[in-house]
């Protein structure tokens, strides 16, 4: 089987061909969540293609229309489970911070600093940045994303 090197967080890592990157990231370790069970259906497996985005297989459909209904405001986001590596030289960056897993922990964080960035898991959308203190309005803002989220994909 063909092996592939790749860059995640400027760590050089070895993969076989045609594996998923959320495969990858599992084997090395790398944080990463597959709240929809790998379905392409949640933000919570993003992360970032800087370059080489032609040794990836291009967007699925799913991974499409999931990515134009999230809120990641940051160029060059993929859906790990959805994405295959085929070649060479490509550079990934993951998502700075950690995905809040349910309302009940955010509302436990009120009124403290963040320790981390908090994402949503199903949008990606930042919920509170890093050294910010956490606000009932994040909560708000959660619980909108995943309304808006659940509603969208029963649709479907
Ligand atoms: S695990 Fe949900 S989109 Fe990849």
């Amino acid at each position: 089987m063909t092996t592939i090197t790749l860059s995640i967080d400027n760590k050089q890592i070895e993969a076989d061909h045609n594996v998923t990157l959320l495969s990858v990231f599992k084997a090395n370790d790398v944080l990463i969540d597959q709240i929809c069970g790998g379905q392409g259906m949640c933000a919570s497996c993003h992360f970032f293609v800087i370059d080489g985005s032609d040794s990836l297989t291009a967007p699925t459909q799913q991974e499409q229309m999931t990515l134009q209904f999230t809120k990641i405001d940051r160029p060059g986001a993929r859906l790990a489970c959805q994405t295959r590596i085929v070649g060479n030289g490509v550079v990934i960056g993951m998502p700075q911070g950690t995905f809040v897993k349910s309302t009940e922990y955010l509302e436990q964080e009120i009124g403290k600093k963040a320790q981390q960035t908090l994402i949503h898991p199903m949008t990606g959308e930042i919920l509170v940045e890093a050294g910010k203190l956490v606000m009932r309005s994040a909560l708000e803002k959660m619980k909108e994303a995943s309304n808006k989220f659940a509603a969208n994909f029963s649709k479907n």
